[in-house]
């Protein structure tokens, strides 16, 4: 692991218990999933950097006949999907502890994949052509991310000191296309951008960074945040004429793969 790895890596064991009380989730992009495999009469699916398992139970909701496979380097994030999907009375899942480039899954065996939020973490050549074995051939991969250039516009990105600086690991469409034509296993068939308009109060927001709910924030040091902070109050109260009502939109994209026919 180099160092930024194993950063990347407490910060999530030190958040696991509250992850998903710190972000948004959104259904529109499960909605859009639902409506593309409507008719699967059964799905064998993989959940790549499943995190603490937020995704995992719409997908449930939304897709009937659902085996999910939850699968993310962290244990803490995985201990919290299983009890998470177990408290809402399902079971029709497994955890695994494995990378996202190395899946210790047999090739051609799922339906469909996904990944929400994570690819970033991700050595993303061989995320893609390791995923792509592992799916059948017409099967699905949908890549649920954020944009290097999406990220700049967000509330982060507009006023957060350095925020854009540090957070060099999100791609742009151009790295995503490139790294998925050059393993030639699977077309992009769809790309969906998302568009959310939220709202915060100010103490809501310094609460989010306090509490690092984006990884973004584990790249600062202690100072460095603890000054940046203080200058990102400043910005807020500069910019907005009501701290109680600050309001910008998030976007994301989502990009169906599918997969080619295998060649044996
Ligand atoms: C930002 S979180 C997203 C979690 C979840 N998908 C969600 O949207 O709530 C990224 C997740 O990817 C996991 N992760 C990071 N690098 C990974 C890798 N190389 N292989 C598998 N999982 C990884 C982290 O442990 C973390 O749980």
């Amino acid at each position: 692991m180099t160092t930024q790895q194993r950063t990347i890596y407490d910060h999530f064991s030190r958040i696991a218990s509250f992850y998903r009380h710190i972000r948004t989730t959104d259904a529109q992009p499960i909605r859009y999933i639902g409506k593309k495999l409507k008719g699967s009469k059964a799905i064998r699916a993989a959940d790549i950097g499943c995190g603490t398992g937020r995704y995992d139970l719409l997908l449930f909701r939304y897709l009937d006949n659902l085996h999910l496979t939850c699968i993310d380097i962290n244990e803490s994030m995985l201990k919290q999907t299983s009890a998470f999907l177990k408290g809402h009375g399902i079971h029709r899942f497994i955890t695994v502890k494995a990378q996202a480039h190395d899946l210790p899954l047999r090739d051609n065996v799922m339906d469909c994949a996904f990944s929400f939020n994570a690819v970033h973490h991700f050595d993303f050549h061989r995320f893609i052509e390791k995923v792509a074995g592992v799916t059948r051939e017409g099967g699905f991969v949908f890549i649920y991310t954020r944009l290097q250039s999406q990220n700049a516009r967000n509330i982060w990105g507009r006023h957060f000191p350095l925020f854009i600086e540090k957070e060099k690991r999100l791609y742009e469409l151009d790295d995503i296309t490139e790294a998925v034509d050059s393993t030639r296993c699977s077309n992009i068939e769809d790309i969906k951008k998302f568009k959310f308009k939220r709202k915060a109060t100010l103490d809501q927001l310094l609460d989010r960074v306090r509490k690092k709910h984006y990884s973004t924030f584990s790249l600062y040091s202690d100072h460095e945040l603890r000054d940046c902070l203080k200058e990102f109050k400043k910005k807020i109260v500069h910019h907005f004429t009501d701290p109680d009502c600050i309001e910008w939109f998030d976007e994301n994209i989502l990009i169906a793969l599918r997969l080619r026919p295998k060649t044996i």
